[in-house]
């Protein structure tokens, strides 16, 4: 039996208890029989929870490119390997070979490299959905440069932080990007983040809208005539098992946005491994993932994972609404595509469009129907059941994190009998536990908790860029020796996990996760705030929207609330981007507190989800009397 490649529930329990009884022996097997390496490892798993410190495959050295790219050359050097759909309908898809993303890499990384970037520099990626943003991705790890892919929805503000955070030596970028009916001057959001940024000596720029934009001498070049020039070939660097591969940048309920930092053999094993499995992926398919390369999932499963199958991979730059709600579903046609992987809010958003834009075409190749990102509601689920997969696809809820790599709890399809808005079984390697508020393990079934797990795997993030001690806070020191997760789940009677969603401060908005504290950094710079808290209230399509109490100091003379609440918003989007906006904003009094000046969410979180016959004693406030009046005009 493979261990590789799992075929049925009986293989899956194997696979999953030999996992668990010998990890290592696990691990190794696979990663002997399907990686490259360049040198083998001396030691499977050295890890210590306490420090944390993970090591996996140490001492072994390789290049996830060659894993990636050029083991298919021989194999699959004409098959596709990066279908890209652009924006426009009318605008032809391209196939990009494995022989042509070999050269494309290679022309790229000796790009890099000409342009000073070597082993273990940091180099953000601020781009659309656009071939080049997989092709700097892979570049960047040609050379062993770490690479900081920024999503390109975020605002200046939001960029600066983060190529500051990582000490960017370099950002690749584009003019602008199209984004359904509209353009996005990507270029002219890059320089005001520079106006910032110290560390940054250069910028390619990638044309892609072909707009007028304003080239800094001596800091910005063109990318296309570099690549042109440059050499077809590029030998790999050799890494280290553990040397960083990239930084994801996700929020956290306090501070900052988080540098994740991932390593290269373990989570390019991972990623793989789940990819094979999760979605089932045979020779002859055409796969979709219609996240972002700027997220986690776009990173595992759009481009590492898929890529070390040598898979073809679905790049999207559009929208599905544009030019109408059709869209997705006529890629779906036009590439036959297999296997699709999406989030529940473009479920719903897609749901609440009605029927008749998926009944105009044939849907009959699809065989896997993924989901990610949030809890998917049991409405969204049949809804993709019914119409999408038309019951013949099974549908894998899978939930994972920027911080675990890959997927972690998930179905196997066609062998896991799925359970609408369940994300089913641990994947082999997985050791989840549920734990009570006192740091006990529940045992038995038919159980709810907070999400831990219990052993490492290949694809956790080692560390917080340039914070370790916040790595150890965050996940390490909440539940004894155990990695904690942030989220709440329960295990049915047959021991199936449903995530219930967070348990923190971070709030999931249409499959984005944002935190409260700077979205109310960034309202509190408005010159009439005194304070504000942020929470989440169910939305029938973002699953949360974002509710903000906002105690104002004077608006001054004349002024309307209309204007400040735009104001806020308006912040907002400068300060974080689009996606942080609030959707209501409800003018206070004050805010309740604790007695030692804590804000109590959890009254204004009841509150916002119009659930105020229990709101607990609030007598032990410092302000009791505000609550009534926030009642009563809430929103
Ligand atoms: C949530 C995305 C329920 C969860 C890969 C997690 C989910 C956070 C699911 C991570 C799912 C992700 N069901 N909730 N299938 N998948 N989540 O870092 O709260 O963007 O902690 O990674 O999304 O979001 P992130």
């Amino acid at each position: 039996m493979s261990n590789y490649h799992i075929k049925n529930l009986e293989e899956y329990f194997q696979v999953y208890r030999k996992s668990v009884r010998n990890p290592e022996v696990f691990w190794e097997e696979i990663a002997e029989e399907h990686f490259m390496w360049r040198k083998k490892w001396n030691r499977v798993l050295s890890w210590d929870f306490s420090k944390p410190e993970v090591k996996w495959f140490e001492g072994g050295q390789l290049n996830i490119t060659e894993n990636c790219i050029d083991r298919h050359l021989y194999t699959r050097g004409d098959k596709t390997a990066i279908l890209f759909e652009p924006n426009n309908p009318d605008e032809e898809a391209l196939h990009i070979t494995y022989k042509q993303l070999h050269e494309r890499v290679c022309r790229f990384a000796n790009v890099l490299k000409e342009h000073g970037i070597n082993k273990g520099d940091r180099v953000c990626i601020y781009l659309p959905m656009i071939p080049e943003l997989a092709v700097s991705v892979l570049a960047c790890a040609r050379i062993g440069a770490i690479h900081s892919v920024v999503f390109a929805g975020f605002s200046a503000h939001a960029l600066a932080t983060r190529i500051n955070d990582a000490d960017c030596k370099m950002v690749i970028t584009s003019d602008g990007s199209y984004r359904g009916a509209k353009t996005i001057d990507l270029k002219g959001i890059v320089d005001d983040a520079l106006e910032n940024c110290e560390s940054v000596d250069t910028v390619l720029v990638v044309k892609r809208i072909d707009s007028d934009v304003t080239m800094k001498e001596g800091r910005d070049l063109w990318l296309q005539p570099l690549l042109d020039e440059a050499y077809v070939d590029f030998s790999p660097e050799v890494m280290n098992a553990e040397d960083p591969l990239f930084i994801l940048y996700t929020s956290g309920s306090t501070g900052q946005p988080k540098g994740m930092v991932h390593s290269t053999a373990g989570y390019m094993i991972y990623s793989a491994y789940t990819f094979k499995n999760v979605f089932q992926y045979k020779e002859n398919d055409v796969y979709w993932c219609t996240a972002d390369i700027g997220w986690i999932t776009g990173h595992s499963y759009i481009v590492y994972g898929p890529l070390a199958n040598g898979a073809t991979t679905v790049m999207f730059e559009g929208v599905p609404s544009y030019p109408d709600f059709g869209r997705f579903w006529e890629i779906v046609e036009k590439h036959k595509i297999t296997q699709f992987y999406t989030a529940p809010t473009a479920i719903r958003a897609l749901a609440k469009e009605g029927v008749e834009h998926l009944e105009k075409y044939d849907l009959s190749s699809l065989k896997v129907l993924g989901t990610v990102g949030e809890p998917i509601n049991e409405e969204a689920w049949h809804w993709y059941d019914d119409n999408v997969g038309k019951k013949k696809a099974p549908i894998v809820d899978t939930w994972w994190q920027t911080e675990t790599g890959g997927i972690m709890i998930t179905p196997i399809p066609f062998s896991t009998p799925t359970k609408p808005t369940y994300a089913t079984l641990p994947f082999p390697g997985i050791q989840p536990a549920l734990m009570d508020e006192n740091g006990e393990e529940i045992q038995g079934n038919q159980v709810d908790g907070r999400l831990c797990i219990k052993y490492p795997w290949p694809s956790m993030a080692r560390t917080i860029w340039g914070n370790h001690q916040r790595y150890k806070d965050t996940y390490f020191t909440a539940f004894n020796q155990m990695y904690f997760t942030g989220d709440g789940a329960l295990r049915d009677e047959v021991g199936y996990y449903r995530i219930t969603g967070r348990v923190d401060d971070v709030i999931i908005v249409s499959g984005h996760n944002l935190g409260t504290a700077p979205i109310e950094d960034a309202i509190n710079e408005h010159p009439a705030v005194a304070e504000s808290a942020i929470v989440g209230f169910p939305h029938d399509i973002k699953g949360n929207a974002l509710y903000g109490y906002v105690t104002l100091k004077d608006i001054g003379e004349g002024r309307k609330h209309d204007n400040v609440r735009n104001e806020i918003n308006q912040i907002i989007t400068e300060q974080i981007g689009p996606i942080a906006k609030l959707d209501k904003i409800q003018f206070t009094n004050g805010l309740p507190k604790t007695r030692s000046g804590k804000i109590m969410r959890r009254i204004l979180r009841k509150i916002a989800h119009k659930d105020t016959d229990n709101l607990g004693d609030i007598s032990t406030l410092l302000n009791p009397e505000v609550v009534q009046s926030i009642m009563d005009n809430a929103l």
